[in-house]
C-alpha cells in the first residue's frame, strides 16, 4: 500500500500519489502516457528509489529505507523496459539470481527455459539473441527465482505478436499461482487480459484505480474514459 507518496527529480515532482493498495495475489496493470510516472512508480515498489514524501507499507509492515530485511528484497522481482543481460551465456544469465541467492538449482534454470521457450538456446551468447529472445531470457531470470511480487516495465513492447502470446501466457501462469504481479504497458487489449486490477497514471498522478471491470466499463473519471477510448491526445 502507498500513502501519499511522492518522488522528485530535481526540483520536479515527477510522481504523487495520495493511496493506491496493489492487492496480493491480484494483477494490476498500470497504464498511462509516456512520462507519466509508471517506471519511476515500479523503482518505488521494488525499493531501488527511496519516495521523497509518503509511506510505502510491504506485507503490513512500513518499509523503512535502508534498513529493509533482505527476504523482502528477495521477494521482489522486476523485469526492466530495457533489460540488461550479462555478457554471457542464456543459462548463466538466468542462473545468476539464484546464484546470489547461493543456490543453483539446475533444474530450476531449465524449467525457467522452457516456460519462455528457449531451453535450446541455452549455450548461446546472450549477446546474439534476438529482442524477444532477450526479452523472455530477462523473463527467465525473474521467475526463476519464484519472485512473490514480479514487477514487469511493458514487458512486450516492440515484439511480436508470437513473443507476446509466449510472455502473457508464463504472466497468466503466475498469475493463477498466486504471485502478485504489477504490469505497466501500453497496450489496454493486453491490461483486459491480464490484469485484475488497473490504475491510470497520467502526469505523476493517479487519475483512478479499480478491478478491471470497473475502470473498463464504469470508468469514474472522464480522462479514464478518454484514455480508454483512444480519444487522449497525448
Ligand atoms: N532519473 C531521473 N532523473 C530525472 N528525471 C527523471 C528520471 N527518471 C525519470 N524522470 C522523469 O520522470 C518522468 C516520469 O518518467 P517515467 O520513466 O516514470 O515515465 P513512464 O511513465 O515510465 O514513461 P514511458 O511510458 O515513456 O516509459 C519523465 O518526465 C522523466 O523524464
Ligand atoms: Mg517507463
Amino acid at each position: 500500500m502507498l500513502r501519499n507518496v511522492s518522488k522528485r527529480y530535481g526540483k520536479r515532482t515527477v510522481l504523487h500519489i495520495d493511496r493506491l493498495t496493489i492487492h496480493a495475489g491480484r494483477t494490476l496493470a498500470i497504464l498511462g502516457p509516456s512520462g507519466a510516472g509508471k517506471s519511476t512508480l515500479l523503482r518505488l515498489l521494488n525499493f531501488l528509489e527511496t519516495p521523497d514524501t509518503g509511506q510505502i507499507e510491504y506485507d503490513g509492515r512500513l518499509i523503512v529505507h535502508g534498513r529493509l530485511p533482505l527476504t523482502t528484497l528477495r521477494e521482489v522481482t522486476t523485469v526492466f523496459q530495457r533489460p540488461l543481460l550479462l555478457d554471457t551465456t542464456v543459462w548463466q544469465n538466468v542462473a545468476y539470481g539464484l546464484r546470489l541467492r547461493g543456490r543453483v538449482e539446475r533444474e530450476a534454470v531449465v524449467a525457467a527455459l522452457q516456460q519462455v521457450g528457449l531451453d535450446r538456446l541455452d549455450r548461446v551468447s546472450a549477446r546474439i539473441l534476438s529482442g524477444g529472445e532477450a526479452q523472455r531470457v530477462a523473463l527467465a531470470r525473474a521467475l526463476v527465482i519464484k519472485p512473490r511480487v514480479l514487477l514487469l516495465d511493458e514487458p512486450t513492447a516492440n515484439l511480436d505478436p508470437a513473443n507476446v502470446t509466449i510472455i502473457e501466457e508464463v504472466i497468466q501462469r503466475l498469475r493463477r499461482e498466486g504471485t502478485t504481479i504489477v504490469i505497466v504497458t501500453h497496450h489496454l487489449f493486453q491490461a483486459r487480459r491480464l490484469a485484475d486490477d488497473v490504475a491510470l497514471l497520467m502526469d505523476g498522478a493517479l487519475i483512478e484505480a479499480g478491478s478491471g471491470e470497473q475502470i473498463f466499463q464504469q470508468p469514474r473519471d472522464p480522462r479514464t474514459a478518454a484514455f480508454i477510448e483512444g480519444r487522449m491526445v497525448y
